[in-house]
């Protein structure tokens, strides 16, 4: 029986509030308008980020509207197209983004940069381009989180925040290219163009952080060197190719002055991959006074960071990279044939799989450091 044209029922995990955990529910999930398609969602990662807007809105951060259906790190199967769809089709095997590629902007067109402003404001209000969200509860509209929403069983994206993948690859491994793990190894080898030989610490060896170090390996690095505050992420990190780990809680000077001594003057290259403010001053710091390259992945919007002038005159560089600086749907692709080539790795970044009706746990887990990804997979009598 087709659904195309129709409203579908499915199952969500609903926050209807800052701080509160998620509520699985029954929504409603509106066809496609122009431009837009809808997605059978079959498994998505858990990010820092969705944490964050959970359990940090209010707290500093901006207010964002609620109810919301979180999740952005996703993949799966095209259901039904709208009007106007021309690069998408039924059965089609995809990988929402929550950093569109327009094609046609300035942005899109410079090779500068990959961040498309298409639909920007409107993601960032929790609607798509009509300003209103596909998805309702209860008679309620629910707003989409970055445009994507995955943590339902449908949702519906605009058709330049999605990208074509190959049908043989496994969407249960492939949703982490949809955010975090793309993140940190762009960080590493786009943004901040880590070089052969050179040497890198990375701070936060989450998801994010991981993918650096597996960035700095692939860039052919000499020196990997992982910090983080919980020992227990040091085995992955050396895994992923970290030659030697540190926890700054284990030295009585500051970490930036650990690692300069470490390294005979600074690392060429520090990626934060955190998300705290002191700790990208430290990276900034950990950096060689006359090349030293900064690269901030980490994510917040409650504090500001703190940059002593001295630091940058010498010739240090500060940079920020958003989705790892890869323009997403034509890369994205690429990333998913590397993994499926065995030139990237995406298994070790799996250390939970979970049904959605025990979303929270996954929180739970993210927050209290035992995990690095977990896994939910949206159709459990499937899995
Ligand atoms: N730039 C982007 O496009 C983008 C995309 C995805 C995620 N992010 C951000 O990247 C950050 C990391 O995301 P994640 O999913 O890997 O998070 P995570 O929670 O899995 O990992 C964070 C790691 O940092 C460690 N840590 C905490 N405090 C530390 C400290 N003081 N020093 C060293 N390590 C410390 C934790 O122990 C943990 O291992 C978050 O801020 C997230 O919002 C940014
Ligand atoms: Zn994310
Ligand atoms: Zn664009």
């Amino acid at each position: 029986m087709t659904t195309t044209g129709q409203v579908i029922r499915c199952k969500a995990a609903v926050a209807w509030g800052p701080g509160k955990p998620l509520s699985i529910e029954d929504v409603e999930v509106a066809p496609p308008k122009a431009h837009e398609v809808r997605i059978k969602v079959v498994a998505t990662g858990v990010c820092h980020t969705d944490w964050e807007f959970l359990f940090e809105t209010g707290k500093g951060m901006k207010i964002r509207p609620f109810p919301l259906v979180l999740g952005h790190e996703a993949a799966g199967v095209v259901e039904s197209v709208g009007p106007e769809v021309t690069k998408f089709s039924t059965g089609d095997t995809v990988i929402p983004l929550f950093l569109p590629q327009c094609g046609e902007c300035e942005r899109c067109l410079s090779p500068k940069t990959n961040h498309c402003r298409k639909n920007w404001a409107n993601t960032q209000a929790g609607v798509l381009a009509d300003g209103t969200s596909r998805i309702s509860c209860k008679g309620q509209q629910v707003f989409q989180f970055l445009g994507v929403s995955s943590f339902c069983q449908y949702t519906v994206v605009p058709d330049t925040s999605l990208t074509k993948i190959r049908s043989d690859a496994p969407l249960d491994k492939v949703c982490l290219l949809g955010c975090g793990v793309s993140t940190g190894y762009g960080a590493a080898v786009n943004t901040g163009k880590v070089e052969r030989d050179s040497s890198c610490a990375v701070f936060g060896l989450g998801a994010v952080g991981l993918a650096a170090v597996m960035g700095c390996r692939a860039a052919g690095a000499k020196s990997i060197i992982g910090v983080d505050i919980n020992p227990h992420k040091f085995e992955k990190a050396r895994t992923l190719g970290a030659t030697e780990c540190v926890d700054p809680r284990d030295h009585a000077k500051p970490i930036q002055e650990v690692l300069v001594g470490m390294t005979d003057g600074g690392v060429d290259f520090a990626l934060e991959c955190v998300g705290n403010p002191a700790v990208m001053t430290a990276a900034l710091e950990s950096t060689a006074d006359a090349w030293g390259v900064c690269v901030i992945a980490g994510w917040t919007e409650t504090e500001a960071m703190s940059v002593k002038v001295e630091k940058i005159l010498m010739g240090r560089t500060l940079k920020g990279t958003y989705f790892g600086g890869w323009k997403s749907v034509q890369d994205v692709p690429k990333l998913v044939d590397e993994y499926m080539n065995n030139k990237l790795e995406l298994d070790e970044f799996i250390t939970h799989n979970l049904p959605l009706d025990q979303i929270n746990e996954a929180f739970h887990t993210l927050q209290s450091g035992n995990s690095i990804r977990t896994v939910i997979s949206l159709w459990q009598e499937e899995a």
